[in-house]
């Protein structure tokens, strides 16, 4: 039974702004369950202390140039994994997003805010911190833990590391100044290290320095080590290829099943989808839109470059014409949100668009959607088409990622096997966005083998033993 640290910024139920909360909140769990021993170390912001319950400090380290840090112990709600908070209130007790600040702009300080996260973990990961546990693996994610690999590279008796890119185009870049402003080691400043065009690059931390790489899907791992998807350090990961490997995300299907969801209307199942009908109607209520009988589709996302929402933008004109409804829910960028915005006014019966972060809201349109749209440039792994698939709302997604592993495109022949899940298009353009769009409308109206398709995609099983095996394996891989 191994021992596994995991560290990462964000976790639900606690703090969630993307995919990478759903995973660090699961994934830990699934270990559990496997009879593996987990902490999970996450930033103690304001938000998530007031959510945590009853914490207990358990340590106090004064690291140079930080405060002094406490380490608060709790419990995750559901899953009942132990947690470590790294409780430096000058850095994480603000109010909002971990990242940004009310403006959406970078929190300016954040270069500092997760270096002091990453050595706090480093004092907790060679069991110096006074806590008499020492963990075999210490399990990174994204740029935020990035330092984490690199700083323990420099130690004696070492645990082993891991780091999982969810997203390599977020690399964590800060300039020369704030880089000698944080008192790390010069020698992390060199090419070969953690600088990156004259950047500090976070995450080259954990892409030079960690024991294993891994991804969030297959086809991922293999479309980084190219320049198109690479970010610039395709080079670097074809170098370390020997050490990279793609783990598809689980789902969590105690969260996202629409069995026993408590935030849709109405629960169903494969064997009686008499809810999802109804849940369609209090989608378009709570979406303003007329009941009318027509598809309607829904899109669940940040309204990022990243998830193609420029296509579906583009596609609106196209799309008003089949007599479609659509229902957004999504914040990001603000040209996105306004021009979003600007179509839902003026498409009032069609267009149903909220902007915000809205858990509830979420699962309705999972729920209450005929169809989901994601139409990713690029899509690491991508959960909600996973989610989809379970809701028996069919995704229409570009082959990219995550989304080419996990949909099974409806083809005469896919669907004669009874193999088809969704639908896939391959360019990033309007047109053919709009060509798979076309043919689930085509599907749709042919109540049989659509309800073949639902049923089809409700049966996938994307649940995380599988995954969780796997991230064991290259535990023992990184511990060899
Ligand atoms: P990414 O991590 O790139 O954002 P994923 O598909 O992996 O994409 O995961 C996104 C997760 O965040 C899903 O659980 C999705 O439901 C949730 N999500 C994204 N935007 C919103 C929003 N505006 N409101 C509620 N949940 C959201
Ligand atoms: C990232 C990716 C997304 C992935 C998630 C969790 O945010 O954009 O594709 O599913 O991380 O791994």
């Amino acid at each position: 039974m191994s021992k596994i640290l995991f560290v990462s910024s964000e976790a639900h139920p606690l703090m969630k702004t993307g995919g990478l909360g759903d995973v660090s909140g699961s994934l830990p769990a699934a270990l559990k369950r496997l009879r593996h021993t987990v902490r999970l170390v996450l930033p103690a912001y304001q938000q998530l202390k007031a959510r945590a319950g009853k914490l207990k400090t358990i340590a106090t380290l004064k690291l140079t140039g930080t405060e002094p840090v406490r380490i608060l112990e709790g419990v995750m709600p559901d899953s009942r994994v132990k947690l470590w908070l790294v409780d430096a209130p000058g850095y994480f007790d603000r109010p909002g997003n971990p990242y940004l600040d009310a403006d959406g702009r970078d929190w300016p300080d954040n270069a500092e805010r997760f270096a002091a996260f990453c050595r706090v973990t480093v004092e907790l990961a060679m069991d110096r911190a006074g806590l008499n546990w020492r963990p075999d693996v210490v399990h990174c994610n994204d740029w935020q833990t990035g330092l984490v690999p690199a700083l323990l590279a420099r130690e004696q008796e070492r645990p082993a590391t891991v780091f999982t890119v969810h997203n390599l185009a977020y690399q964590g870049l800060f300039p020369w100044h704030q880089f000698a402003a944080l008192g790390l080691p010069a020698d992390l400043w060199h090419m070969d290290r953690m600088e990156f065009y004259d950047r500090f690059s976070f995450i080259k931390g954990g892409l030079v320095f960690a024991d294993q790489i891994t991804t969030v899907s297959p086809t991922y791992a293999r479309e980084i080590t190219a320049p198109d998807l690479g970010c610039g350090l395709d080079g670097l990961l074809r170098h370390r290829a020997d050490r990279l490997s793609g783990i598809l995300n689980g789902a969590d299907y105690d969260v996202w099943n629409p069995q026993h969801d408590p935030l849709i209307a109405h629960n169903y199942s494969a064997s009686d989808l008499r809810g999802k009908r109804l849940n369609k109607a209090a989608l378009q209520q709570r979406f303003n839109l007329p009941p009318a009988d027509q598809p309607l589709i829904g899109l669940v996302g940040r309204m990022v470059e990243q998830k193609g929402i420029d296509l579906l933008l583009a596609a609106i004109p196209a799309l008003m014409k089949e007599k479609v409804q659509i229902a957004v829910v999504g914040t990001g960028d603000k040209g996105f949100e306004a021009e979003l915005c600007a179509q839902a006014k003026r498409y009032p019966d069609s267009i149903g668009y909220h902007i915000g972060y809205d858990e509830e809201r979420a699962h309705l349109v999972e729920g209450g959607a005929d169809m989901f749209l994601m139409p990713s440039r690029f899509e690491p792994c991508g959960l909600n088409q996973i989610y989809s698939l379970r809701y028996g709302t069919p995704p229409i997604v570009r082959r990219t990622g995550g989304l080419a592993d996990t949909v099974v495109d409806a083809t005469s022949e896919t669907l004669a096997a009874g193999k088809a899940t969704g639908f896939v298009f391959d360019e990033p353009t309007p047109e053919a966005m709009l060509g798979a769009v076309r043919r689930a409308l085509a599907l749709y109206r042919q109540p049989k083998p659509w309800q073949q398709l639902v049923t089809t995609a409700m049966a996938q099983d994307f649940s995380w033993d599988a995954s969780a095996r796997q991230y064991l394996q290259i535990y023992a891989k990184a511990r060899a």
